[in-house]
């Protein structure tokens, strides 16, 4: 049976997930694929860093230089993160026609289109699944299973910790500050938690996603991000009233011929849709496709093992290119849309979630309802709950649609209203439609 040579450059969690289950199920890969795969060598940043599983000391080494450059390794597995020595270590091999499988979101949200180009120009191949929600195999149904349909919507919970987060202070009644601390306690948040709950790592898997599914490189500065910092207990648990999950969601829908949205923001989901029930790190990808309708694929979005099933499925695939001798054999990004955009969030229609912290006074309501009526834009209900001590009461309003920008404009003058004790919050609502 054809043999066909691993090298891995970072040994650390997932690191060393990927080599555990090599070992565990590299037979099972070997009788379906019809290719033995080995593991030749691993660069590790210290031999004796803590790791889940282990890794023989054999085939460390500390030079990454050691993988890419040794000839009997065909596919580099790139597992160190961040955007500067993993693009070396990608575009050195890339250079010298190796396949390469990343689970780095940050390196293919910021250079994948130049890392594609490189890949092409010397017939190798970049393979990326495990960068977009761990487990999920959602980078190959978008590129091969929906290959024939036309991605109108797409939906991601794709951050466990602030999915993590939400759904604490949900069941809790918490607010975001203190839940956020024991949550980093617990390990599931980093000590610096801003790449997370400022919604940036969920940015890059959306914007990844995006590309994919329409077919031209969405850059990252394209994406319109809000996190989950400003969502209060206050907002859980009106939204609950109302019949509503907040979630933070990555949105790509096509909004106009050739024109897609592409952003993400906390929504308020009705608690009859299946996103609301995705708890805790669990990830989900709801897709609507022309053809196929709506389909859900939901699962682990990080950690060891999911993470290494997706680095698995593109060792496979690698393998199965080197087995054929096709170069390509399922091209992992084609750009061929050309005249598609992403249209800026200012143009995008939503409903809207807003709570105001007024004073309690006559006239106060009118004011904010003659705002949005100059802006056009319609009120479906108001909550203002009773015994509230204190200068300021809150005020709900949810809204029909209206574009984000006449929105932005109108929340900036209610802000300015003497009445309105703080500044105006707003989080969308999706009807799914
Ligand atoms: N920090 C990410 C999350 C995991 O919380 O989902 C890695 O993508």
């Amino acid at each position: 049976m054809q043999q066909v040579n691993l090298g891995m450059v970072g040994g650390g969690t997932v690191g060393s997930g990927v080599f555990h289950h090599l070992k565990t199920n590299g037979e099972l890969l070997a009788a379906r694929l019809g290719v033995k795969i080995a593991m030749r060598k691993v660069a590790v940043k210290a031999v004796d860093e803590p790791r889940p599983y282990e890794i023989p000391r054999a085939l460390m080494t500390l030079d990454w230089n050691e993988v890419v450059n040794d000839p009997e390794i065909h596919i580099v597995i790139e597992l160190v993160g961040g955007t500067t020595i993993a693009k070396t270590i990608t575009l050195a091999a890339l250079k010298l026609g190796k396949t390469v499988v990343t689970a780095n979101k940050a390196l293919i949200s910021a250079h994948g289109e130049e890392l594609f180009a490189v890949a092409k120009q010397h017939g190798a191949n970049l393979y990326y699944e495990a960068s977009v929600a761990g487990g999920i195999p959602i980078i190959k149904v978008l590129r091969e299973g929906f290959v024939g349909n036309r991605i109108t919507h797409l939906y991601g919970i794709v951050n466990g910790t602030c999915n993590y987060i939400l759904t604490r202070m949900k069941l809790e009644g918490s607010d975001f500050g203190p839940t956020l601390k024991d949550a980093q306690q617990l390990g599931y948040a980093e000590a610096n938690p801003s790449l997370d709950v400022d919604g940036f790592d969920a940015e890059h898997k959306i914007g990844i996603l995006a590309s994919l599914a329409h077919g031209f490189w969405v850059k990252s500065e394209q994406v319109s991000v809000e996190g989950i910092t400003s969502i209060t207990k206050t907002d859980i648990e009106f939204a609950g009233k109302l019949g509503y999950t907040i979630k933070l969601l990555g949105v790509v829908k096509i909004v106009a011929k050739n024109s897609i949205q592409v952003s993400v923001y906390p929504t308020l989901v009705p608690n009859t849709h299946v996103l609301a029930s995705v708890n805790h790190v669990f990830n989900a990808v709801f897709v609507r496709g022309d053809v196929v309708g709506d389909t859900l694929f939901y699962g682990r979005g990080a950690g060891k093992d999911a993470t290494a099933s997706a680095v698995l499925s593109d060792i496979a695939d690698a393998a199965l290119d080197l087995k054929m001798g096709t170069k390509c054999r399922v091209a992992p990004f084609v750009a061929h849309e050309t005249n598609a955009k992403v249209v800026p969030i200012d143009e995008v229609i939503s409903r809207y979630y807003l709570r105001l912290s007024v004073a309690d006074k006559p006239g106060t309501l009118a004011k904010v309802a003659t705002i949005l009526a100059d802006a056009k834009i319609g009120i479906a209900s108001v909550i203002q709950p009773e015994g509230h001590e204190g200068d300021s009461v809150p005020l709900i309003l949810m809204t029909h649609d209206a574009p984000n920008g006449a929105m932005k404009k109108a929340l900036a003058e209610i802000g300015q209203l003497p009445v309105v004790k703080a500044p105006p919050v707003m989080f969308r609502v999706e009807t799914f439609a």
